[in-house]
This record gives C-alpha cells, sequence and structure tokens, in this order.
C-alpha cells in the first residue's frame, strides 16, 4: 500500500479540456466510451515528455487509441490500479478508450453501481477511475458531455450533470439522452443516474430573477415524502444569496434519493446523489431530529455548490477546505433558522463525543493532513467539524463584516480554479490586514498572528488550557495563569502554542456581569491590542496564543470567595479546559451564567462528575443534592424556554464520559459507566417526580404541533418519560407504550428509547408493534435494527446475530450494517463485554464487510480503536479482536485504520 504525501504534489503533466464520454447500460454490464482532450501543461513540474498515467480499477480495457491510432502494448504498462502511456504527444490530443464495467456486482458503492434497480454514481473521492480510464485527480478541470444508452422500460429516467442538450430513441426499445455541463469540474463531482423514478418539480426564482427548476427523484410510491426536502432546498438558496450573496448557476438543480449509498449526500455539480433516509420524510415518518438533520444536509450539498465545486480542491489534503467550511455555512443555516444558541450546544456536544475522542486516538491527524493511504479514510470529524470550528475561529476573531470581506475576496480570486486551504487563510489574512490598517484592531476583534493560527491546520490534538486563579479577597484582584499545552498524536511528538480566542465572564452574586480592568502583562501585548481593553456584553475575547499567560484583572468587588469564572463561551476555541471550580461556583453559573453555552457547560460538568462518581461505586450525594436543587430551580424558572430546560438536563455522552474519565486518570469502565448514568437518571426522576409530572402536564399541550414547532416539547418528554420509567413510574410507562402507536414519529421514538433499556413486557411489545407497522419502509425500519441492537440487556450478542440473519435485513445497504453494528458497538454492555466477546464479534463481522464494501468497513473498524485508553484486560482482548483484524485478507482502507490502531 502506498502512501500519498502532500509534499509529493506537483502540478498534472498533461492539462485536460475535455471529458466526453458514452455510457451504454445493459441489463447485466456497461459499456464506457471515453475521448479526453489532453494538452501538454506549461506549467508542470517535471521536463517534456512525461508519461501520462490514466487511473482505472476493476475495469476490462477494451481499446486505447491516441487520435484514432491504436496504442500498442510497448506504448503502455497497465497495472491494477490504471494504464501508463510512456510517450505521449507533445502537442494537444485526444485519447479515446473503450471499457467494460460490471455495475450489477458492484457491492463498494463507489464508481457506478445499481442500488434497488437504479443505475447510479458515486465519485468522491476517487469512484471515477472505477467508470474509466481517467487522470482522475481533483486539480484536472475538465468540460463534461455526456451520452446515455440504456433501455426504455426499466430506465425511462437519464441524469447526467449540466443541461439536457438532447434525447431520443434507439433500436431494441433503448432510448439516449445527451448532457452537457458548461462548468469544466473535476471528475468527483460526475455523477449519472438511470432508472425508474418519480419526479417532484417545483421552480424557484434567484435573486437575479432567473428561474431554476428544483427536480427531486425518487423511488414510485414516495412522491408524498417529498415536501420537506424540497422546502428546506428552497430555504437554503434564499438563504445563500441573503447571507453570502451567493446564487445558483444552472437552470436546473436535481436531487436523486438512492437506498444504497455510503455516506450521507454528494454535491456532484446539479445532481446530487442522497442517501434515501435524508430526503424522505415528513412528521409522520421522520422524528424532529431527522427533520432538522434533512434540512441541513440539503443545505450543506447545495452550499458545496459555491464552496466545492466553483472552487474546488487542488489535491486531496485540501478536503477541509470545502468541508470544513461548508459545515460552517449549514451551521450558520441552522442557527438562524432555528436559534444560535441551541444548536451551538447541540454541535459542541458532538464535537467532543466525536472529534475530541478522535483527537485523542490513534487515528489522530491534522485539518489538513500530510499523509494518507486510502482518503475514504479522512472523511473524518476532525476534516468536517474541527475544520468548521477553524473557520468559526477566523469568524470570531475577525468579526461578521471582516469575515464576509475575506469570504467574498476568496470567491472573487479564485472561481473556477482547484484551491488550497491556504488560499482560504490567505483571503481572510488579506482582509485582515484591510481591516486592521484602516479602522485597527479592536477590543471585540484583536490582533493576532495569522502565521501561528495557520498551525490549526497542520497540528493534530485537542489543545488543553490548565487554569489557575489566585485571588486577592481584599484588593479585588484576580490572577490568571493559563498554561497552553497539545498533547502528543501519532506522529507529532511535539506541538507548538496556537492562537486560541478565549471568551471569558465574570459572574458576580445575583448574576450580575461583572467588568474589571485587565493588566496586560507587557506593554506590547497592549499595544498589539492582543488583549482588548473593554467588555462588550460582560464578555471579552482573549487570545491566549503563548504557552504560558498571566493575566491580573483588578477592581472587582472585595470578597472571600473570588467571583464565578465563565469560560469559553459560545465555546470560543475546540480546547479542552483544566482547572478546579468547586461545585458552587458551578451551580452558580448553572443558574446565573448569561452565555447559553457556558451556563449548559457548568451544568455538564456537575453531571460528569455526578456520573463518575458513581461509576466508581460511591456517589457523591452532596454533589447530587445539589443537582437536584438546581434542576428544580430550572424546571420551574418561568424565565426559560422548553428547549432550553431539555438542553440543560441532558446528560453527556457515554463517549464524553469514557474521556471524562481518562482526563481524570481513571481508565474508563464503559458498562459502569452506563450503569452509573441509569441509576443517575433514576435518582433524579425520583428525587424530582412532582415537579416533573408537571412539566410533563405542559408539553403535552404541544405534542400535536409539528415541527419545527412543538419540538422543544416533545424532546422534553423524552427526556422525562426516560427518568420516570428509569423510576418505576407505571403511568409513564404506559403512556410511552401507546405512544408507540401514535401519529408523531418522534414520540414514538422518544418512548422506544426511554423504554429502551428495560427488560419490560411493554418494552418488547412496543418494539413488536413499531416493527409491525413500518416493516415494509427500509429508512424506518433501519432505527428498529439499531434499537434492537443497542437494547442492553439479556442475550446481547444472540439478538444482533438474529438481526444480521433477519429476512428484511439488507447486508448490502450500508444503513442496516451501521444501524446494526453500530447499535452494539453503542450498546455497552454487550460491545464492552469483560469477556472480549462484544469485540470478537465485531472484529469477524467488519472482515466480512470488508470483503464487500470497504468504505464502510474501515469506517466501523475505527470502533476499536480506543484499546488502549481502556484498562489491562479489556485492553487486552480489544487489542487481539484487532490483531483477529489484521491477520485476515484486507482491503486498504481497513489495513489502514487496523494498522492505525495497532501501531506504537
Ligand atoms: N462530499 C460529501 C459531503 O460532505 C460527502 C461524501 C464523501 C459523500 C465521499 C460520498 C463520498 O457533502
Ligand atoms: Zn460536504
Amino acid at each position: 500500500m502506498t502512501t500519498v504525501r502532500l509534499a509529493d504534489y506537483r502540478p498534472a503533466p498533461y492539462l485536460l479540456s475535455r471529458t466526453d464520454l458514452t455510457v451504454r447500460l445493459w441489463a447485466d454490464h456497461a459499456v464506457v466510451e471515453a475521448a479526453l482532450a489532453f494538452a501538454p501543461n506549461p506549467a508542470a513540474a517535471e521536463p517534456a515528455p512525461a508519461p501520462l498515467r490514466l487511473a482505472g480499477v476493476d475495469l476490462a480495457v477494451e481499446s486505447l487509441a491516441i487520435d484514432g491510432s491504436p496504442l500498442g502494448p510497448s506504448d503502455i504498462a497497465k497495472d491494477a490500479v490504471g494504464v501508463t502511456i510512456h510517450q505521449p504527444p507533445q502537442r494537444p490530443f485526444v485519447l479515446q478508450t473503450r471499457v467494460r464495467i460490471a455495475p450489477h456486482t458492484n457491492t463498494t458503492l463507489e464508481g457506478l453501481y445499481v442500488s434497488g434497480g437504479l443505475f447510479t454514481t458515486q465519485c468522491e473521492a476517487e469512484g471515477f477511475r472505477r467508470i474509466t480510464l481517467h487522470p482522475d485527480r481533483p486539480d484536472l478541470l475538465s468540460r463534461f458531455r455526456v451520452r446515455i444508452e440504456a433501455e426504455q422500460a426499466s430506465c425511462p429516467v437519464l441524469l447526467c450533470n449540466g443541461n439536457c442538450v438532447e434525447t431520443g430513441h434507439l433500436e431494441g426499445g433503448r432510448h439516449y439522452a445527451i448532457w452537457d455541463d458548461p462548468f469544466p469540474k473535476p471528475s468527483y463531482l460526475f455523477a449519472l443516474v438511470a432508472g425508474d423514478l418519480e419526479e417532484v418539480r417545483q421552480p424557484f426564482t434567484t435573486a437575479s430573477g432567473r428561474t431554476v427548476q428544483l427536480r427531486l427523484h425518487v423511488e414510485p410510491g414516495d412522491r408524498p415524502y417529498t415536501g420537506h426536502a424540497m422546502a428546506s432546498l428552497q430555504r437554503a438558496m434564499r438563504w445563500d444569496e441573503q447571507r453570502y450573496g451567493l446564487e445558483y448557476d444552472l437552470d436546473e438543480y436535481n436531487i436523486v434519493a438512492v437506498r444504497h449509498f455510503n455516506m450521507g449526500a454528494m454535491e456532484n455539480k446539479s445532481l446530487n446523489i442522497f442517501n434515501s433516509k435524508l430526503v424522505l420524510a415528513d412528521g409522520e415518518t421522520a422524528t424532529d431530529g431527522e427533520l432538522e438533520r434533512i434540512e441541513s444536509v440539503i443545505a450543506h450539498e447545495y452550499f458545496h455548490n459555491w464552496t466545492g465545486n466553483r472552487i474546488t480542491c487542488r489535491d486531496w489534503f485540501q478536503l477541509s477546505l470545502k468541508e470544513g467550511l461548508t459545515v460552517f455555512r449549514d451551521q450558520s443555516f441552522t442557527a438562524d433558522l432555528h436559534g444560535a444558541s441551541l444548536n451551538r450546544i447541540e454541535n459542541v456536544a458532538m464535537l467532543r463525543n466525536t472529534q475530541f475522542r478522535e483527537d485523542a486516538g490513534p487515528t489522530a491527524h491534522p485539518v489538513q493532513p500530510d499523509a494518507y493511504q486510502a482518503i475514504d479514510n479522512f472523511y473524518t470529524t476532525t476534516i468536517y467539524e474541527k475544520g468548521a470550528e477553524v473557520i468559526r475561529m477566523l469568524h470570531t476573531l475577525l468579526g461578521e463584516e471582516t469575515f464576509m470581506q475575506g469570504m467574498a475576496l476568496y470567491v472573487s480570486r479564485l472561481d473556477g480554479s482547484a484551491a488550497t486551504c491556504d488560499d482560504f487563510v490567505r483571503a481572510m489574512e488579506y482582509a485582515a490586514n484591510e481591516a486592521w490598517n484602516t479602522g485597527g484592531p479592536t477590543a471585540e476583534h484583536p490582533r493576532f498572528d495569522f502565521e501561528q493560527f495557520r498551525r490549526w491546520y497542520h497540528q493534530a490534538g485537542t489543545p488543553v488550557l490548565q487554569i489557575q486563579r489566585h485571588w486577592d479577597g481584599e484588593r479585588g484582584e484576580l490572577e490568571l495563569h493559563i498554561l497552553q499545552h497539545t498533547p502528543a498524536t501519532p506522529g507529532q511528538p511535539q506541538k507548538q502554542p496556537v492562537v486560541v480566542p478565549l471568551a471569558i465572564g465574570l459572574v458576580g452574586q445575583g448574576g450580575a456581569p461583572l467588568t474589571p480592568r485587565l493588566d496586560a502583562e507587557t506593554p506590547e501585548q497592549a499595544k498589539a491590542s492582543k488583549l482588548p481593553v473593554c467588555w462588550g456584553h460582560g464578555s471579552r475575547l482573549l487570545v491566549i496564543d503563548q504557552a504560558e499567560t498571566r493575566l491580573r484583572f483588578t477592581g472587582l468587588p472585595s470578597q472571600h470567595h473570588p467571583p464565578a469564572l465563565s469560560l469559553l463561551r459560545q465555546f470560543s476555541a475546540p480546547v479542552k479546559l483544566e482547572l478546579g471550580r468547586p461545585v458552587a461556583e458551578l451551580v452558580h453559573l448553572l443558574a446565573h451564567d448569561s452565555d447559553p453555552l457556558a451556563r449548559w457547560d457548568a451544568g455538564q460538568l456537575l453531571l460528569r462528575r455526578a456520573v463518575l462518581a458513581r461509576s466508581q461505586g460511591h456517589g457523591d450525594g452532596q454533589l447530587e443534592d445539589e443537582l437536584v436543587d438546581a434542576f428544580a430551580r430550572i424546571l420551574s424558572d418561568p424565565s426559560l424556554s422548553q428547549a432550553s430546560r431539555a438542553v440543560l438536563l441532558s446528560l453527556p455522552g457515554q463517549a464524553e464520559l469514557e474521556d471524562a474519565a481518562s482526563d481524570a486518570g481513571i481508565a474508563p469502565d464503559p458498562p459502569a459507566l452506563f450503569a452509573a448514568g441509569q441509576t443517575l437518571r433514576q435518582h433524579l426522576g425520583q428525587a424530582l417526580a412532582s415537579p416533573l409530572r408537571q412539566l410533563l402536564q405542559d408539553c403535552q399541550q404541544q405534542w400535536a404541533l409539528s415541527w419545527p414547532e412543538g419540538q422543544a416539547d416533545r424532546r422534553l418528554t423524552g427526556l422525562i418519560w426516560n427518568w420516570r420509567i428509569t423510576a418505576g413510574d407505571a403511568s409513564v410507562i404506559e403512556q410511552a407504550r401507546r405512544a408507540v402507536d401514535g401519529a408523531s414519529m418522534s414520540l414514538a421514538r422518544l418512548a422506544l428509547a426511554a423504554l429502551q433499556c428495560h427488560d419490560l413486557p411493554q418494552r418488547h411489545s412496543a418494539s413488536a408493534a413499531f416493527y409491525a407497522r413500518w416493516q415494509h419502509k427500509p429508512v424506518i425500519l433501519d432505527s428498529w435494527f439499531a434499537l434492537e441492537a443497542s437494547a442492553p440487556f439479556g442475550d446481547g450478542l444472540a439478538r444482533v446475530q438474529r438481526l444480521l440473519e433477519h429476512p428484511r435485513y439488507d447486508p448490502n445497504a450500508p444503513n442496516s450494517v451501521r444501524a446494526v453494528l453500530g447499535g452494539l458497538a453503542g450498546n455497552a454492555p454487550v460491545f464492552h463485554a469483560s469477556d472480549g466477546s462484544g469485540y470478537r464479534f465485531m472484529a469477524e463481522q467488519i472482515a466480512a464487510l470488508d470483503q464487500r464494501n470497504p468504505i464502510t468497513a474501515s469506517r466501523l473498524a475505527k470502533v476499536l480503536s480506543r484499546w488502549r485508553s481502556y484498562g489491562p484486560e479489556r485492553s487486552a482482548t480489544m487489542r487481539s479482536a484487532l490483531e483477529q483484524l489484521a491477520a485476515a485478507e484486507l482491503s486498504p482502507n481497513t489495513r489502514e485504520v487496523v494498522e492505525q490502531c495497532l501501531a506504537d
């Protein structure tokens, strides 16, 4: 397996101006003819004449010619992953090829494959080479013209990128369509779909008055479930016009829903292909959370039209250029539509449960990696979510206005090109310098060093700020001593300090914000305005960019205890904090912090401590009493929304609990942590019985409202059901059981989740009823598979085995695989059973899956990556499961992950 390195990047020796394809689809194979117009690249690195490398995987090459002259065996060299043409002409030329491929037996779901009778493609990152011989590198942008031929009866709909310029009939019941895409594009954005699809169409008028046809294509019978996706697309298009001034650029925009898909969705130019679970939905078939996710993924793919397609990536090391930026944009969209602070809290919870964990394990890598073996393994939460955090920090530091100037500059300079992450940063730097030279840095938008900021792209690992404070109660002076470090990650033993925007506040008695004077450490710092001198809305943004920083706040009221310290407001940087804040201080922040994120975080810290203490066999009674009192106040506080209540009372996720244990120097014991969470819920459910019952009645009034209305009440209902069922409340058990038969998918799923962990007759009848009702809807049935696989009682592995043999389980549908095996991985008592049976089972399943679908298998293999963080026994059994996997025959994708996991 070869390693690809960023340092080895060279411009292509031959430019490609056109890719002309004829794709003939048949009942058991396909034939692809290509004509590729090349010309020597004047900017090529190597001295001419360089060989021409074409990638090609699982292709039967039938012919190869240049300008009509066939190439002989001595002109070329073939290997398993492509063809090299030794001496191509040193003038413009056309390479003609014909290959035969087998879409019907392609279970990798890359390249051209068949899903439920539908021909469909997936080319990012390197799928195009499974369709035809091609350089298949993202820095080669060519104009595509594609002729598709297929049987009229089974494939009445023929779709490709761009505009349909011609259609017609052929002999033998066949027909064709020709598509032309006026925008030069890299091959990873190519898409083709052929099959029997129903269409929903709506016109959209752009800001400049052009009409775009929005077309959604779904399997026959699914038309009723397209309204939400269509409305979401229109909201996204409008938002991008209004916020970024970016308009759609073609006459049609197509979305196709397919059942078999490795990822969520794909932004192919004007022909997005979506995992059907991210299209088909209404209030009766999807939960509130799913509706919001669909809206955001539709928006994400649409936003890629500018950030990804018009401006694409020079090479795959720049993946975060399009993904981090586009996630940032979709997060802003959701925040604008549904409220910024709740959205931020959800994103932060997700970041901590996934990205922080990746950063702390063997697959940690920087936002801009410098080497990879299989690029598919780098579609990670680091590239996406941490990448978005890095963009967000730029936004925080620069402010909306300057950030938008940088964006405009980026778009205007780089439109139509293949760019790098650094091109983006440079556009922001230019805008910042303009702002700093004219208005100067301000208190809210301090100056910082861009060169140092770039370290966020190159250093892996989550930076840690260790904070100590010294309080002089007589003089009212607070000193902060902040040490910054980033733990070592594979290949990066030493780290340097990064630029951390740290938003802080001081919360006085009764919750009043305090705004003391800040004495800068050095006069230079003050002059550079790195330590701004005034407070906006009771918050202040500090730039912490040294390994060690000392700050002194003066003029605070003299009192015995220091004022409560609210840190990392709005989660201003993706870092961890280490500081001992006493329970009373956190309780104070949970009650009074004016920053919703910091307020939530104070509660999360208390909950983490409470769960950790219970998991070690000794609950912290005093802390729990404080929590009960604090939660009672939250439940009755009339100024709080139901949404805030739901968020403030939610327990941290299992992954976060495990990391919290590790951070506290305790080997995480997943079953014990899981059980501790359950008994804490039980305790809270009992101690808060009467306010919870009251609130449940209030929530119930709003159940029938349709999304987004009523969603907070439904979420809170689910939380109350969960706590009260854990506490054994018979009437709530009955209420939840009934909800499974009701008209709201959200309530049904919340009820199933609340009953999930209890071996009760109502749980089993609820599950059976849900199955009976939805067995013919695969997308919904997957949620049932996930529930069954994660039920933490009884014959765990045997149940999972039965699910894998279930007649409605589709081993070729990644959604179903992830439901069952992902469900198992999230089933702490079964997966982490101390005899290692869960790990062994998982390793066997991954090895088998890898034969069919390496991309899905290698993603799943990461569930075995954290073996080093567990105690000696678990660590040994998880490691031996990895070794068992390493001994199997593996794809390069899964091999890379397994080797990373086992590396010293
Ligand atoms: N580029 C897609 C997105 O983020 C994700 C994707 C990657 C889909 C690779 C398929 C294959 O929007
Ligand atoms: Zn994306």
